[in-house]
């Protein structure tokens, strides 16, 4: 089997470091939730040498994700954690304190009473002070953004119901409750945004 690969991954990588450079400065440990082939977890890693990166997914995708470890060689990325949001989140085989959750296009995929769960779990799992970074495409006001997400939307919707593009005004409810403030809300290539949040 070859490695598996995302053009998209590849397409969105640089900008999303840009920016995670910057929030996760400080942090130490991230958790990344629907690593998916795991390049985002090798480039980050191999960027970002000063934090431990830990990779989960559903255990259909860790042999690729294992794959681009394998290959990677890096010292600072953990194999994969089955993180499956239908369940509550295992603790690290390492133990050390998240104070980093890095996701990229799940919210849309997963279903909302998963996406309900995903903040949960970010109330129950994190340390205070953490930064949490979510990339993706998002609806403002009711609105797609661009005629490539109201298409996007579609296609997800005909492929499952319960996906589909998110409303941040949603998200921003969830995220309070979960006890995070919003600190940025940036513009990313292809109408997809990366939200920035800290842990009250
Ligand atoms: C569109 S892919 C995104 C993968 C990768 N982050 C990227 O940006 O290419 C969505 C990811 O969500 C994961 N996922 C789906 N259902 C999940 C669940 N119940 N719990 C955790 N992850 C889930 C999938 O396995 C997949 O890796």
């Amino acid at each position: 089997m070859n490695k598996p690969f995302s053009q998209a991954c590849e397409n969105n990588k640089r900008p999303i470091l840009t920016i995670l450079t910057k929030v996760f400065s400080k942090t130490k440990h991230v958790l990344e939730i629907g690593s998916g082939t795991g390049q985002h977890a090798v480039f980050f890693g191999h960027h970002l040498a000063h934090l431990t990166w830990q990779t989960s997914d559903l255990l259909i995708n860790h042999q690729g994700i294992n794959f681009w470890l394998d290959e990677a060689v890096l010292p600072n990325v953990q194999r994969p954690l089955v993180v499956d949001l239908n369940k509550a989140w295992p603790i690290p085989q390492n133990n050390l304190p998240i104070d980093g959750i890095y996701t990229a296009n799940t919210l849309h995929i997963i279903s909302w009473p998963l996406v309900i769960k995903f903040f949960e779990g970010i109330a129950q799992n994190l340390s205070s002070k953490a930064s949490i970074c979510i990339y993706g495409p998002f609806n403002y006001q009711g609105k797609f953004t661009s005629e490539s997400n109201a298409n996007f939307d579609s296609w997800l919707k005909d492929r499952d119901i319960n996906s589909g593009i998110r409303d941040i005004e949603a998200i921003l409810l969830l995220a309070s409750s979960a006890g995070l403030n919003l600190i940025d809300d940036h513009a990313m290539p292809a109408n997809n945004r990366l939200l920035v949040f800290s842990k009250k």
